[in-house]
């Protein structure tokens, strides 16, 4: 369906041309001036230059013919100094939000030629514990995946498991010193390693900062761990093996995790799966003189001549033939041109990974890695912070787990819910359950990625104000309605429609909920799910204020009543949506 403002930014262009003057002067706009009109076409100043004429007098001509000719508008004025102002008619926009309602996507039009886009998020390393950045790169990614999806878009969702570096030689190292026994440290085993784990996910999360602690101060212990580090991407058999179960036990657990936030991807890729394409990768790169030695190193350049900051050589192979992060990352995209041609890829990490990023896209571009017409994407997001304005830890000063932060927002709720009213124990338990993961992604997703933010969880949880919560609330306060209104004796006998506005705030819920679209567009086009929590607030405000003004169970024009209720059928639809590509949902009461 053609979004409500291109209707009658096409119907304003019709009327400028019928008057002679250009049509591109016509395109419309939300009004800036909500008090006094909805929309608002300022062509008319620009005309003035073009045709030297006073501005009103074109914004008369046009207004004149658009008056007499169509039926979109209850209102339209010229004011002074030549401004177009419109008001839409009830009617229209009750038939525009009805034709909504008969569409499966609520008239949000699919992509004629969808792209192939992959996500690459979440982005955990194997066996370190799950970080803030870690969540946010999970909740920001599943976001834009689904929203992109939504769009009719061909989404894979990579995760992207960092399991190739230091973080194995030390644990296998660790492990080694701890276990000397295991058969995998004994270089004469031809034997099969045991099918069972030497360790558990609670023993692997104390191994790594044990081993990675000792690195720090213990310099023969670091050594050690980049032998093993070595040996490992070498392909020792017995460090394999440890690195297998390594994997096993780690990818359980982030599932685990991953599943408790409602977060999903298609494909569980891993550094170690590129490692093989890197030769070939590194050889073309020589031989078409992209790559040269620097200071022992393999690097490619890729500075621009407009480039405020120096943007430093992308490194291939470090002087002892290792390879970093950004080799594993070009591997990457060899692999991903390979398997999905892709249209796009999206980068979802830490902001301040942008520099390895524009080196590794400029690479990628120059060398020929991926098709010149291939979007490369970087979104960028800031740190949460604690309420000290630093990176958040919790209460100890730990690294947070994802798992007990989940736990605490949910206890918090939880809390909350039992204080206020009589709910089951259990149903309080899973209702707080799903209000928790709404007030934590909302609570990310609200604000501008790029932008630091501070985690409160009793601002979070609030059912008042921007959070998650209040959303929600206004759900559960549409579905008690239904529910009432369902129950009543009296029903309007036929199926009601939605009728042009009766009240102020009936028009203004109306034009939000005809909106749709254009939130879910900018939200795309920006890559900025922000901009769905802004809608689905102001909807909520929209819907909450005509609320209080009317009297919907107590109206006694029944076909009136019904047109309320299909309203908020509509309105529902519409905040359920929204909730579903932030990526949570709302409980039946609250
Ligand atoms: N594992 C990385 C980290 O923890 C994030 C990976 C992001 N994705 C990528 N293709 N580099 O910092």
């Amino acid at each position: 369906m053609k979004k409500l403002i291109d209707l009658i930014t096409e119907v304003a262009e019709q009327g400028f041309e019928a008057c002679g003057y250009d049509k591109n002067l016509g395109k419309v706009t939300l009004s800036n001036r909500p008090d006094l009109c909805e929309y608002q076409c300022n062509g008319a100043m620009a005309g003035a230059k073009i045709y030297k004429k006073a501005p009103i007098m074109i914004a008369n001509d046009v207004v004149g013919k658009l008056a007499e000719k169509t039926e979109m508008f209850e209102e339209i004025t010229a004011v002074n100094p030549g401004f177009i102002n419109m008001k839409l008619s009830g009617v229209f926009l009750a038939e525009y939000l009805e034709r909504m309602n008969g569409e499966e996507k609520l008239g949000v039009s699919q992509k004629e030629t969808p792209e192939t886009i992959v996500i690459d998020y979440g982005g955990p390393n194997v066996a370190k514990p799950l970080h803030v950045g870690h969540l946010r790169s999970a909740i920001i990614g599943e976001s834009m995946k689904r929203l992109c999806r939504f769009l009719g878009h061909q989404v894979i969702g990579d995760v992207h498991l960092g399991d190739w570096g230091l973080q194995m030689g030390l644990i296998i190292e660790e492990l080694k010193e701890r276990k000397p026994e295991l058969p995998y440290f004994d270089e004469d085993y031809s034997g099969d390693y045991p099918e069972e784990a030497p360790f558990t996910i609670g023993e692997l999360e104390e191994i790594y900062p044990a081993a990675s602690a000792k690195s720090k101060v213990d310099e023969a212990f670091a050594k050690k761990a980049h032998d093993a580090t070595y040996k490992l991407q070498n392909g020792n058999r017995g460090y394999l093996a440890v690195w297998n179960h390594i994997l096993c036990v780690s990818v359980a657990d982030l599932k685990k995790n991953y599943e408790k936030l409602g977060v999903t991807f298609d494909i569980w890729k891993k550094e170690s799966d590129v490692q093989g394409l890197i030769p070939d990768m590194v050889k073309q790169m020589r031989e078409q003189g992209f790559a040269h030695e620097s200071q022992g190193a393999l690097v490619v350049d890729v500075s621009e001549e407009t480039d405020a900051k120096e943007v430093p050589p992308c490194i291939l192979l470090k002087s002892d033939g290792a390879t970093l992060y950004s080799t594993t990352d070009l591997a990457t995209l060899v692999e991903r041109e390979k398997l999905f041609s892709p249209d796009r890829i999206l980068y979802v990490v830490d902001k301040r990974q942008s520099l390895h990023f524009t080196q590794v896209f400029r690479c990628a571009k120059k060398t020929g890695i991926v098709r010149p017409k291939v979007r490369l994407d970087f979104l960028g997001f800031g740190t949460m912070n604690g309420r000290d304005g630093k990176p958040f830890k919790t209460r100890d000063g730990g690294i947070m787990r994802l798992e007990y932060l989940i736990q605490e927002i949910g206890d918090a709720v939880y809390g909350k819910i039992m204080e206020n009213r009589s709910m089951e124990e259990a149903d309080a338990k899973e209702t707080a359950k799903m209000i928790g993961l709404a007030a934590l992604k909302y609570g990310d997703l609200s604000n501008q990625a790029a932008k630091d933010y501070v985690f409160d969880v009793e601002r979070f949880i609030s059912f008042e104000g921007d959070t998650g919560p209040y959303i929600l609330y206004t759900i559960v306060r549409i579905k008690s309605i239904q529910a009432r209104y369902e129950s009543l004796a009296d029903h309007y006998e036929r199926e009601g429609k939605i009728l042009p506005a009766a009240s102020e705030s009936e028009k203004a819920l109306q034009l939000q909920a005809s909106r749709v679209q254009d939130a879910l567009l900018s939200a795309f086009n920006e890559q900025a799910p922000h901009k769905i929590c802004q809608y689905v607030y102001e909807l909520s405000n929209a819907f909450n204020r005509f609320y209080h003004e009317t009297k919907i169970m107590a109206e006694e024009d029944k076909e009136r009543q019904a047109a309320y209720i299909r309203l908020l059928c509509l309105v529902r639809r519409v905040l359920e949506t929204c909730i579903d590509l932030l990526g949570f949902e709302a409980p039946d009461r609250m």
